[in-house]
């Protein structure tokens, strides 16, 4: 149970990081170089859309999985670096809920009213703050592989 708990927790953190890594260092850019605004635009939305229902499915997973390796191990016997990946983690969560209902919602409006700055200036800010989550995430892997 332990062993499948990690795994689906491992699981869920490789798709979300990762999808974060392709979205930022591959997607974005060959997207920003090869087309004009209003294709870049709904094809970004589009993506998204699809990728942020595999990061709710992410967080559902990390949040089950981790509190139960942190419960069945007992809050006082586990490690600092556990505690910390707690802590990361519902940062994490809360920035992603921001992202979610705030930026991404208005640049799903802003496709939808064909307004391209308006657009660029939202994805910009989902890329801003999907960053942070990446760096968070790596600091929360980080911390419960370097801090007993
Ligand atoms: C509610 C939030 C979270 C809790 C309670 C939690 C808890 C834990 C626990 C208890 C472990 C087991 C450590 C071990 O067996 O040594 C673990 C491992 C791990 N967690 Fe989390 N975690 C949370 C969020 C996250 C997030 C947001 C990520 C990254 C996106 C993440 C990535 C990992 C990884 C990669 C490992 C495996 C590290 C190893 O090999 O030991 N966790 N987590």
């Amino acid at each position: 149970m332990p062993a499948l708990m990690k795994f689906l927790h491992l699981l869920a953190a490789i798709a979300w990081l990762g999808g974060i890594g392709f979205m930022l260092l591959a997607l974005r850019p060959a997207a920003a170089q090869l087309l004009a605004p209003p294709q870049r635009m709904p094809l970004i939305a589009q993506v998204l859309q699809r990728f942020f229902a595999l990061v709710w499915a992410s967080i559902a997973l990390l949040l089950l999985t981790g509190l139960s390796m942190l419960l069945s191990t007992g809050m006082k016997q586990a490690p600092v670096g556990w505690h910390l990946m707690l802590g990361l983690g519902l940062v994490m969560f809360a920035l992603f809920g921001h992202l979610y209902f705030g930026p991404f919602r208005r640049l799903k409006q802003a496709v939808s009213a064909a307004n391209w700055p308006e657009g660029g200036r939202r994805a910009g800010q989902i890329a801003t703050l999907a960053g942070i989550n990446l760096m968070l995430g790596v600091l929360a892997i980080g911390v419960v592989i370097f801090i007993i």
